[in-house]
């Protein structure tokens, strides 16, 4: 792989992604990994990442020199251009020449890194410091006004590094610049593609699992459907999946599963018809962390009814199930620390709350990939698009869009209503823009309003539709108003009871994505 060593930027992961948009792999590593761990992973190059220090300060971050040494084709961003300037013998030095933000790069010479493109180009940069000199060797191939020296390059070395941000998207450039340090300078050729990525991932469940037997909860989300294909494609029939229809879903999503998902990968499925059992559970109960914790309860429930049945003739033979397979995805894993598949049962025990006799171990195997590398992953094997393309939707499902009590009558207003929603923001082209929308019923407010001829007294429906890039943060999109016309006359046009249509025009923070 190419490594990212992070310095504590917030932007490893990001360069990482990078790094994968140019289809070559791509992981991050702590600065403090020791040369022997960095080097166990035979690296193809090292990307040094930005970091928030400068390089002389007390207890700066830094990584062991001697990974210059090594023959491994080296690229500095940022912090890890300065780090790598002192390492070499350059000289970095607080100039006062500082620049947050944008400014303009002007390219000089004839490297490779900027060849062809604009002479000037506008870049991102956040610098206190600057490289004076470079290391000797080293081709100066760009300047801004701050940065006198903002790219180099040692092409006998397969070393270069840019005092900018090259993998923000206020680099224009910086996708192109990144992808010639990977293809030029270092020689990488591109083969991280989905037929590729899949071939890898069904080939190490194939080893983990052997001949052993594995579970896999869907949950009509994409994560978990990928997860699912991939095991069934390296173990068959040895995987049953098991849906549990908790009368929470939206419309079309069992259809989905039962139909869509078991057409396209041939997978054993068992569902698990709860809804009479989770709608009596949930009766009478309008707080949300209790709707939480009686879904996941319950969940559980189901989800161990289910196992014998999933072994079938295979627990006379006294076969049990081994594994269950997760849709862990790689940003969880470098938040958590990187810890191994096996560590993680605690945490679901700690969220899911699964009984201390239920070990199963984990079989993550999107644990690598980031959600567009799993969506692509998901078209090679051939899962619906609409299955693959899903914005996210909460486990506890439309029981956490129901404000106040959940009923069967509301869930089917709510139904009727989101599905207008999602079919109008597709049909107008908005599905890039927008992370997810909850359409929210408020079943405990009521507003006059007339109808025909008469006056109804009803409940308002919410619409919530956000735009985000991890969930963590987001903003209220603007939806064109042609369009919430369209979804507010037919939601009142063709959903009982619904009288009003509200627009929620907050970011998060201050709210949360969902209203419960
Ligand atoms: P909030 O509402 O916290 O949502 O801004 C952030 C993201 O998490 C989803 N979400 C949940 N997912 N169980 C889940 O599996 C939950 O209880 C839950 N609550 C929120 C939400 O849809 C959004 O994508």
């Amino acid at each position: 792989p190419v490594l990212v060593v992070d310095f504590g930027a917030q932007y490893a992961q990001l360069i990482a992604r990078r790094v994968r948009e140019a289809r070559i792999y791509s992981e991050v590593v702590a600065h403090d990994a020791t040369l022997e761990e960095i080097t166990a992973k035979n690296p193809a190059a090292l990307i040094l990442s930005g970091g928030p220090a400068s390089v002389y300060a007390d207890g700066a971050p830094t990584i062991d020199e001697k990974l210059f040494d090594l023959g491994i084709p080296v690229f500095g961003i940022c912090y890890g251009f300065q780090k790598m300037t002192a390492a070499l013998g350059g000289v970095v030095a607080n100039t006062g020449g500082r620049e947050f933000g944008r400014t303009t790069l002007t390219v000089s010479g004839n490297g490779k890194l900027h060849r062809g493109l604009p002479e000037t180009q506008p870049v991102w940069m956040s610098h206190n410091d600057a490289v004076q000199s470079p290391p000797e060797g080293f081709d100066v191939t760009a300047s801004t006004p701050g940065a006198p020296v903002a790219a180099f390059e040692c092409v006998e070395r397969q070393m270069a590094g840019v005092q900018y941000h090259p993998e923000v998207m206020h680099s224009p450039h910086g996708q192109e610049v990144l992808t010639r340090f990977l293809y030029e300078v270092a020689g990488l050729e591109p083969t991280w593609t989905a037929a590729n990525i899949a071939d890898a991932l069904i080939a190490d469940v194939r080893e983990q699992v052997g001949d052993d037997l594995a579970l896999c909860a869907l949950s009509g989300g994409v994560d978990s459907a990928v997860a699912g294909a991939l095991v069934q494609r390296a173990i068959g029939d040895r995987l049953t999946c098991v849906f549990v229809d908790h009368g929470l879903l939206r419309a079309g999503e069992r259809e989905q599963v039962q139909n869509d998902f078991v057409a396209a990968t041939g997978a054993r499925l068992v569902t698990v018809d709860a809804e009479e059992t989770f709608l009596g559970h949930l009766a009478g109960v309008s707080d949300p962390e209790e709707k939480r914790k009686i879904i996941g309860r319950e969940f559980i429930r189901s989800f161990e009814d289910v196992v014998s049945e999933a072994l079938g003739d295979r627990a006379a033979e006294g076969k049990t199930i081994d594994y269950l397979v997760q849709g862990t995805l790689y940003p969880d894993v470098v938040e958590s620390g990187g810890g191994s598949g096996t560590a993680n049962i605690k945490s679901h025990h700690n969220v899911g709350g699964l009984p201390e006799d239920l070990e199963f171990k984990l079989v993550e195997p999107l644990r690598l990939l980031f959600k567009d590398e799993v969506r692509a992953v998901g078209r090679e094997l051939g899962l619906p698009e609409e299955m693959v393309a899903r914005q996210p939707f909460p486990g506890p499902g439309l029981a956490i869009r129901i404000v106040g009590e959940v009923t069967k009558d509301r869930l089917d207003l709510l139904r009727q209503a989101d599905l207008i929603a999602r079919e109008e923001l597709t049909s107008a082209g908005l599905d890039g823009q927008i992370w997810q929308c909850p359409v929210v019923l408020l079943a405990d407010v009521r507003s006059v309003g007339v109808q025909g001829d008469g006056r109804t007294y009803g409940h308002p429906i919410v619409l919530r539709p956000v735009s985000s890039e991890d969930a963590m943060t987001a903003d209220w999109t603007r939806v064109p108003y042609e369009v919430l016309e369209i979804i507010s006359t037919r939601i009142t046009n063709e959903v009982p009871d619904v009288n009003r249509v509200v627009l929620d025009v907050t970011s998060k923070p201050p709210g949360t994505i969902e209203w419960e």
